[in-house]
């Protein structure tokens, strides 16, 4: 009570001083926390001045003696309701406190909960319904007053006269108490002849104020500051972004079913199916000990360079990754927390595939790499206290002779095409300009009425010097001899076809390279599939009559051509980790 009025005093006479200081720290501090450490005199700084997420602590120096650092912290837990990391005795005692968790600003922060007192009376059934629609989204509802240790920190909120609050057992304040409904009595006290921060009895009808209260949402702060309290009894291990925990059973990858398998249109058997759904359990059960949620570790690779180092064991972990079919590295998929699909590995630096896997189905990962292994590989999986979706990002910018980027939405994937519209080559050279180490692509291919309408309104053949087009659809080079440069653009696709040619019965003459396209129908259909039938040689497109075409390699074939690869991936909204909502 002194203590209010002191503090309140204290804020208005200083109201500048705490305007600033607010305004330097505001949005990444909780407002009530940072009152009490103005208060107090305190200074907040970075828990970790490496990681802006770790949060922020407040350094209080109280004039109050203590004899040990027993006597310390007892005091600074009694005085200060929130994580106390620090605590010092002496003539003066000094308390480290976290300010992890951000209560919305006109909220009171008390260990973790957010609590509100409301301006208007109200009766009790009308205060529970008052609570409750109040804040619906935070899950808001009437205060539930635990322990008398709760009036120590509603001392310092400020507005309470007399308050409904729901008492887990009344009978612990009074021989007839029933049910759970408590007036909480603050500043006006006296009116009942009660000492401030008492619990009382009332009619039902009453009208009192109410106590609302929410659980703040997890911040990273506090998720590290968990992990790091657990991680003496778990073998937890906290890094940058995180922390992951080994799942104390080994398990494996499950197969849930049998597929047909194809090759070519033939039909081959069935093979099993693979899937790791039931990972999300057991890192969901391991969660439920720590009390926060947990999810299965990812193989994306930047995911893995994060986690290597804290992985310090010799020991394998199994991640959500699994590949059911196709015999290429890039065939390995994850899920996403939001239901998506996504490639666990990108083409080499060379724009390859890595092929030989046909056997595998799942992804285990060492510190020493990601390796794929057999669905029947035993070991722990490792989850993690938070997790990423993933997304596709921009096109990253292609080399210098790139004149047109064109992004490009498959329903898989985003994808980007680059299109050299002022330099010409032969196939051979366009493989490998479109290969290049530090550029990884492939000669292109298109999959759609929309993605070809995009892409080859911005092939604009732009004849290099020294080369014209002839009428006939030939042009020379400077040096004598004539090449054939119509306004063709290399792709990557071959004749005969190679995958998915199955056309009900008969055989497309034509496919994509892998993972330039897949669209085989759309590629043979006209009026923009290739007319052509015969067997052998490779895609382009054709600007002069807009369609694909079938074209034969020769050391004098000089084209345009246009290069593709998928954007790259990036973190999107990351799905924190969250407390569960029994705290
Ligand atoms: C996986 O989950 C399913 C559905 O919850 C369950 O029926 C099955 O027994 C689980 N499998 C394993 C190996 O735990
Ligand atoms: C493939 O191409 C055909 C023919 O243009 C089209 O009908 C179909 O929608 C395309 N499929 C996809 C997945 O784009």
């Amino acid at each position: 009570m002194l203590f209010v009025v002191l503090s309140t005093l204290f804020l208005i006479v200083n109201g500048n001083e705490f305007d600033a200081f607010k305004t330097q720290h505001r949005g990444k501090v909780d407002l009530s926390s940072m009152k009490t450490c103005y208060v107090y005199d305190g200074t907040i700084k970075n828990v970790d001045s490496d990681n802006e997420e770790k949060g922020y602590k407040c350094e209080v120096s109280v004039s109050v003696w203590t004899e040990d650092e027993k006597q310390a912290k007892d005091y600074c837990e009694s005085k200060f309701p929130y994580y106390i990391i620090g605590a010092k005795s002496g003539e003066t005692t000094s308390c480290t406190f976290q300010m992890n968790v951000l209560c919305l600003e006109d909220y009171w922060q008390i260990h973790g909960r957010c609590y509100k007192v409301s301006d208007s009376k109200l009766t009790w059934t009308e205060a529970v319904d008052y609570c409750q629609m109040d804040q619906k989204a935070l899950k808001q509802k009437m205060a539930v007053y635990y322990s008398d240790r709760l009036s120590m920190f509603l001392e310092d909120m400020i507005g309470i006269n007399d308050a409904w609050v729901h008492v887990p057992n009344l009978k612990d304040y009074f021989s007839n108490g029933e049910d759970n409904a408590g007036v909480y009595v603050q500043d006006s006290a006296f009116k009942y002849d009660v000492r401030s921060g008492s619990i009382i009895m009332d009619d039902l009808n009453s009208k009192h104020q109410v106590i609302c209260e929410y659980t703040a949402p997890m911040e990273m702060a506090e998720m590290f500051y968990i992990a790091n309290i657990y991680s003496e009894i778990y073998p937890i291990r906290v890094y940058m972004d995180g922390a992951v925990i080994p799942s104390s059973n080994f398990m494996t990858v499950n197969q849930n079913g049998l597929v047909s398998i194809k090759d070519q249109s033939n039909y081959k058997g069935r093979a099993e199916k693979f899937d790791t759904d039931n990972f999300s359990e057991v890192c969901g059960s391991i969660g439920s000990i720590l009390n926060v949620e947990s999810f299965p570790m990812t193989a994306v690779a930047e995911e893995f360079e994060d986690v290597k180092d804290i992985i310090n064991d010799q020991r394998y972990y199994l991640t959500n990754a699994f590949k059911n079919d196709g015999c290429s590295e890039t065939n390995y998929k994850q899920q996403n927390q939001d239901g998506k699909d996504f490639q666990i590995f990108k083409p080499n630096e060379l724009g390859k595939y890595k092929n030989g896997y046909c056997h595998t189905h799942s992804l285990i990962i060492h510190k020493s790499g990601r390796y794929p292994t057999k669905a029947a590989t035993r070991a722990p999986i490792l989850c993690t206290l938070h997790t990423f979706n993933w997304k596709f990002g921009d096109c990253p910018a292609g080399p210098s002779w790139v004149d047109e980027v064109v992004r490009v939405q498959r329903p898989d994937r985003v994808f980007c095409h680059y299109i050299a519209n002022s330099m010409i080559v032969t196939h051979p050279q366009a493989v490998e300009i479109c290969t290049e180490k530090s550029f990884g692509a492939a000669l292109s291919g298109i999959d759609s009425v929309e993605e070809f309408e995009q892409v080859t309104s911005k092939a604009v053949p732009n004849y290099p010097p020294g080369t014209s087009k002839h009428d006939d659809g030939r042009s020379s080079l400077r040096g004598g001899y004539t090449k054939h440069i119509g306004d063709h653009y290399w792709l990557g696709g071959v004749s005969p076809c190679e995958v998915d040619c199955n056309n009900n019965g008969k055989q497309y003459g034509n496919s994509w390279n892998s993972n330039v396209a897949t669209n085989t129908t759309f590629l043979n259909t006209p009026p923009y599939g290739s007319s052509y039938e015969h067997k052998g040689g490779v895609i382009s497109f054709r600007k002069d009559m807009t369609a694909f075409h079938n074209h034969h390699i020769d050391e004098y074939e000089y084209t345009f051509f246009i290069c593709g690869k998928s954007a790259n991936l990036v973190r999107a909204e990351r799905k924190k980790s969250g407390l569960k909502s029994t705290r």
